[in-house]
């Protein structure tokens, strides 16, 4: 890769309570792609992207993003970040929590429909967020995240609870924004997300076990799907480890 990433991890060590999460992470996220963080429950996922937007304490090591040290107040609003858990206000209706969001990042008002329409939300712009579905709670958040069409994207299982349909049209959005040159970190536990990627981090244990395009995973393994793939990986590293 010639272009200076997007997102560098050097040697980054994250405790939490009496864990070590992340023992010693080095990788790199590309400008103007979407890059798959992958790996089983617990591997660390959540933990890299709360280092990387700045909101998690970290005990070692260095996070450059978009040029600046993690979580630098420059960063505020070049980065926008999806938590795992929908972090939007229940007592207010799904317009009223965008146009929240859409305030504080400057955006500009017509963004906000144009957004909840995005995301699949436009019949239920007027209805309060706390009675809406699990699916449709997470699509608000994902809403507040795009709506100041931020230079990278930081997303969390985004599209987690959400149909095939709805999903396919998320992913022609992230598509569309990295094309746009928008840089997108998405995790994610569904396989065939991984290949509308193009490039993924795998991890395991707070280490990383592969990072790759999706072809070079498949040619890698051998492997005709990704489910297999980071079975494969996930077993050799699993075995590597027994044997050292
Ligand atoms: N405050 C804490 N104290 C102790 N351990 C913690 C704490 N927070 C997280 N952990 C542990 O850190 C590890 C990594 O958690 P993390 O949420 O980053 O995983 P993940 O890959 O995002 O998992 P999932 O796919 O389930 O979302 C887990 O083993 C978790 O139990
Ligand atoms: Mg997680």
């Amino acid at each position: 890769m010639d272009s200076i990433p997007a997102i560098s991890v050097d040697h980054l060590r994250v405790v939490r309570g009496d864990r070590i999460v992340l023992p010693e992470l080095t990788c790199s996220v590309p400008p103007g792609r979407v890059t798959g963080l992958l790996g089983p429950s617990g591997s660390g996922k959540t933990t890299l992207m709360r280092a990387v937007v700045g909101v998690q304490r970290t005990s070692g090591g260095r996070i450059t993003v978009l040029g600046e040290p993690a979580g630098s107040a420059s960063l505020r609003h070049r980065v926008a970040y999806m938590t795992q858990a929908a972090s939007v206000y229940k007592d207010i209706s799904v317009r009223e929590n965008v146009t929240y969001f859409a305030r504080l990042v400057g955006a500009p008002r017509s963004r906000t429909d144009e957004v909840i329409d995005q995301v699949g939300l436009a019949a239920h712009a007027r209805q309060l967020t706390g009675t809406l579905s699990g699916g449709q709670l997470s699509r608000v958040s994902l809403a507040c995240a795009l709506v100041g069409d931020p230079e990278m994207l930081v997303l969390d299982e985004p599209t987690v609870g959400q149909d095939p349909v709805l999903r396919r049209e998320l992913w022609t959005d992230f598509r569309a924004r990295a094309a746009a040159g928008t840089t997108i970190l998405v995790s994610s536990h569904v396989m065939d997300e991984a290949a509308r990627c193009d490039e993924l981090l795998l991890l395991r244990e707070g280490r990383l076990v592969a990072q790759d395009t999706p072809a070079g995973i498949l040619a890698a393994t051998g492997c005709e799907d990704f489910d297999a793939a980071f079975l494969a990986l996930i077993e050799a590293d699993q075995t590597a480890g027994a044997g050292a």
